[in-house]
């Protein structure tokens, strides 16, 4: 990841287009709560970029400016958002088919809301089994479909006459697939797309269009999507930042803040079982095992990482872990995940933890999106390009370079992205050493 100076942090002049492949639950709650926090409705709880801080120098300092005060971000008055989905509702009834906010909130946004009518999808029902739409594009192979997009986007920059864009994947979770020899390099990528071949998803499609446009591109979804060396090439290439993969929001989010600390004092685990019941359109499409396969590796991850059972095998070596998610529709958006966790303490002696946790997943995936727009918007102007480890804070299943492990753990997450923020900046990165003040 190359990193520039202060001094080479282009600023946050003009319009900032967000383009959002998908525009279901998680895309049309951020895209209302930007609108909401605009219009003074609402404040932007959950986003590190709008309310954190950051300490910079020592304690008694007392330098604590908002992030958003120390880093040129983009405001969100000058943010515009389009989108691609399958369906042709606009984002106001797409907001209401989702169900996560309430009507009366989603009445005083309808203006904004209506006017976001999403493109036609670059879509194969081969890769998300539940869903079949008709706003979906034809093309004679899928690199034809890729040049449709890549003139569609240069459309939609001229025409909502923005400065920059980023793009986030918020689409549906598509089937499991395994890098492929096609994925090695933009040769054989470009030419398995002529070929219209399997390996090649239609997330795939979107991040090259992006890569090629000039654009960043986040994976929300666990989905390979930018993840294989033919794709972060191109990114390196046109010195472009990526990241990924699948927003940490709900069970994994306890899991990355409660694991760290078993971990912190030594409290061995013999299983954690993990379940949900979540009745919204991405329960269903995980309820399709292919689609299921992909989320479940992305999640079963997290805890090896954290746990090192190769580092401590008295207290970590071959914990049972279980996660389920089960399609209910009758909660809709509103998920319940139980979590059962098998501890134990100090001469072996068992202890229980459950938690149960009534969970809004787009309330707490859309500041996530929130904060990816605006850093990979710095990171581009920043000059950082390739993978963004940094951002590794907002992810499930974070992407590194190749043969890195990633870092889990919320806290060690939090104290890069800091850290990054500051050298951005020029300023002295923060070690938590303090002997300094008992000199
Ligand atoms: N907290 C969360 O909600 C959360 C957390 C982590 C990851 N995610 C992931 O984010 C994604 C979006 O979640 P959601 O709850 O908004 O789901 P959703 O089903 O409400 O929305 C996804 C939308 O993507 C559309 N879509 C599917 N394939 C498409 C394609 N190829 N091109 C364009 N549009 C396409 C669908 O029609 C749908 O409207 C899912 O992959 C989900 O797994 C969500």
């Amino acid at each position: 990841m190359a990193v520039a100076k202060q001094s080479e942090i282009a600023p946050a002049e003009g319009r900032l287009g967000v383009l959002l492949v998908g525009l279901g639950a998680v895309s049309t709650t951020f895209i209302a709560g930007v609108e909401a926090i605009k219009k003074g409705f609402a404040q932007p709880i959950g986003s590190l970029t709008q309310m954190g801080t950051i300490r910079l120098g020592k304690r008694t300092e007392n330098r604590v400016p908002l992030i958003k005060d120390f880093v040129p971000l983009a405001q969100l008055k000058d943010m515009v958002f389009g989108a691609w989905d399958i369906f042709p509702d606009s984002a106001y009834d797409a907001a209401l088919n989702a169900g996560v906010l309430e009507k009366e909130l989603l009445g005083q946004l309808k203006v904004p809301l209506r006017k976001i009518k999403p493109m036609k999808a670059v879509f194969d029902q081969t890769y998300v089994k539940r869903l079949s739409g008709t706003n979906v594009k034809t093309g004679k192979n899928k690199f034809e479909l890729a040049q449709q997009l890549i003139d569609e986007i240069a459309e939609w920059k001229r025409k909502n006459k923005c400065s920059r864009l980023v793009m986030i994947w918020a689409a549906s979770t598509e089937i499991f697939l395994k890098p492929h020899a096609v994925h090695k390099t933009l040769d054989s990528f470009e030419q398995a797309m002529r070929d219209n071949h399997k390996a090649i998803a239609p997330s795939m499609i979107y991040a090259y269009a992006a890569l090629k446009s000039g654009i960043p591109f986040a994976n929300g979804a666990p989905n390979l999507t930018v993840d294989i060396p033919a794709l972060m090439s191109l990114a390196d290439k046109n010195k472009l930042a990526i990241c990924g993969k699948d927003f940490k929001t709900g069970q994994t989010l306890m899991k990355t803040i409660i694991a760290p600390g078993l971990k912190s004092r030594m409290l061995g685990l013999h299983g954690w079982y993990s379940t949900n019941i979540l009745g919204n359109r991405d329960g269903e499409v995980l309820d399709d095992p292919d689609s299921f396969k992909t989320k479940e590796e992305s999640k079963l991850s997290v805890l090896e990482y954290i746990l090192q059972p190769e580092v401590y095998p008295a207290l970590y070596k071959d914990f049972s872990h279980v996660v389920r998610i089960n399609y209910y529709p009758p909660r809709g958006d509103n998920k319940e995940g139980w979590d059962n966790i098998d501890i134990f303490g100090w001469l072996g002696y068992p202890m229980q933890i459950k938690i149960d946790f009534l969970c809004r997943d787009s309330i707490l995936a859309a500041p996530i999106v929130l904060d990816l727009a605006l850093f990979l918007d710095l990171a581009q102007r920043a000059g950082m390009k390739g993978v963004q480890e940094w951002l590794s804070f907002y992810f499930k299943s974070p992407q590194t370079a190749p043969g890195l492990y990633p870092e889990h753990d919320i806290f060690i997450q939090l104290m890069k992205l800091k850290n990054t923020l500051r050298h951005l900046r020029g300023e002295d990165l923060i070690t938590h050493l303090g002997l300094e003040y008992y000199d």
